[in-house]
């Protein structure tokens, strides 16, 4: 006879606790713990590493590697496939969050569209209509007969088609809008958000199945819902924009299967997701390299580099009061970068002053202080920089140029890119071949004026080959 375990669960941080407290002993968020009945069933509760990799016997890790590799499909999209670490695994759960309208549903829709011509796919919805999302797969293009469709926000009854329809590839469409009839607590609580992952993940495990749920992010960005979701399944993604306009970002924060810290970019357009290949080129693509105020700075966001053109104008203010717009950049950073250039010479006080990170990108990485100041500068003096140079660095209030992290990766990105002149701190350390590339180093401002504005010959760190 099973029997009911009650245990409680914070609703803030999903912390489990056998007693009620009035505080929540993990986060310390007050009356924030909700009783949660749990029923005793045996052997069937999932714990420790996923059932699909147990086995009795010791084998060659060697031979592992070969079995992960037979049960990994391919999602039809190249840069998905690389950011799963091959293409989804059989038996495995993952979670994609986003904020709502970023393109979740899109994404995996396409995804289904691409798989259920070899693999039985359902998609249960407890957002979207059976009309509205057939709609929207003719719209992209999809073939509509192999994926089917259940409308509902009832877990016991997702669960029956589940059992009896036998899907290979499952998406549900969100596991906030999921219910179970056996708990009180109504959808998008802590402890239902864990009974529906919970089944879901006994489904994905027991079955030759794959279980992508979809989880609504907060606009504070996080997970509507506890952390524990993030915990439970075994690869966690993450949709954001990467600009302000059609770009996407799709980011690995978790992969049991693959290396985390992954991403790859979309574009949204008519026919729905497409990936994007080269961001630096859309990035840099209506740069206008000749003029003054324009200058490229290299952004890391885990393993990938991305090229963004940082612009500025400063024109002489006539009405008492500078202006100072910017765009894209904190304005802060910006404030503090002129006040540096300040010191040394190149004067903002009665100037207008803007500042626009390009094609709506954002610029969030000190990395980036080197080429917002080059470009401002560039600006005031009205002299253009090189069209080929990326500068990489970050700007203390002393003036001096402080070494950046992945400075390999940024040369590299800007090499592919056609890039051929650096400038980088005294302290950064590369690797990379520079037989192709001038590599030029700079210990503060003053020099950095000198290498490319004016040339000083008393300036040892200077060397007289560089082209600039
Ligand atoms: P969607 O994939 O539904 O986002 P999410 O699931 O993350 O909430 O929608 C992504 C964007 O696509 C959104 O900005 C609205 C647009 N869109 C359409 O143009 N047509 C459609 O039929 C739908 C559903 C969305
Ligand atoms: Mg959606």
């Amino acid at each position: 006879m099973a029997k009911s375990k009650t245990h409680f669960i914070c609703q803030e941080c999903g912390a489990d606790s056998p007693q009620w407290s009035g505080k929540c002993f993990e986060c310390g968020a007050w009356n924030s713990l909700a009783e949660f009945k749990e029923a005793k069933t045996k052997g069937s509760a999932i714990k420790g590493p996923p059932l699909s990799l147990s086995s009795v016997e010791a084998k060659s890790l060697n031979q592992f590697v070969g079995e992960a590799q037979q049960n990994r499909i391919s999602s039809g999209f190249p840069e998905v496939d690389r950011i799963l670490g091959g293409g989804f695994l059989m038996n495995s759960i993952l979670l994609l969050g986003g904020i709502p309208g970023i393109g979740k549903s899109t994404l995996l829709l396409q995804i289904a569209g691409k798989l259920s011509s070899s693999k039985k796919t359902l998609v249960i919805s407890g957002e979207e209509s059976g009309l509205q999302v057939a709609d929207r797969a003719k719209r992209l293009g999809l073939s509509l007969e192999n994926i089917q469709f259940l409308s509902t926000n009832d877990l016991d009854l997702a669960l029956q088609q589940l059992h009896s329809e036998k899907p290979e590839f499952v998406i549900v469409d969100s596991v906030q809008t999921l219910a179970s009839n056996s708990l009180e607590s109504s959808a998008g609580t802590v402890s239902q958000i864990r009974e529906v992952t919970q089944k879901l993940m006994e489904f994905a495990k027991s079955t030759s199945s794959i279980v992508v749920l979809v989880g609504h992010v907060t606009k504070e960005g996080t997970l509507a819902g506890p952390k524990l979701l993030e915990h439970m399944v075994d690869a966690v993604f993450y949709f954001e924009n990467l600009n302000e306009g059609a770009l996407r970002i799709l980011r690995t924060q978790k992969n049991r299967f693959g290396s985390a810290n992954e991403s790859a970019v979309f574009e949204m357009n008519e026919e729905g997701l497409v990936e994007v290949l080269n961001p630096s080129a859309q990035f840099l693509s209506e740069r206008q390299s000749d003029a003054s105020g324009t200058s490229v700075a290299a952004l890391v966001d885990g393993t990938r580099c991305f090229l963004v053109e940082v612009q500025a104008l400063v024109q002489k203010c006539f009405h008492g009061f500078p202006r100072r717009t910017f765009q894209g950049i904190d304005q802060n950073r910006v404030a503090l970068l002129m006040a540096v250039l300040e010191k040394y010479g190149i004067d903002f006080s009665n100037y207008d002053v803007y500042v626009k990170v390009a094609a709506g990108a954002r610029i969030d990485e000190a990395a980036a202080d080197l080429a917002v100041a080059a470009a401002l500068a560039s600006a005031r003096l009205d002299k253009a920089l090189p069209k080929d140079l990326l500068l990489v660095g970050e700007l203390s209030l002393t003036g001096g140029v402080r070494s950046a992290q992945h400075v390999d990766l940024r040369i590299q990105e800007a090499s592919r890119m056609g890039f051929k002149q650096f400038i980088i701190s005294e302290q950064a350390r590369y690797s990379v071949a520079t037989d192709k590339i001038k590599i030029k180093r700079v210990k503060n401002v003053q020099q950095l004026k000198e290498l490319l504005w004016v040339k000083s010959p008393s300036s040892q760190a200077v060397s007289p080959s560089i082209n600039f």
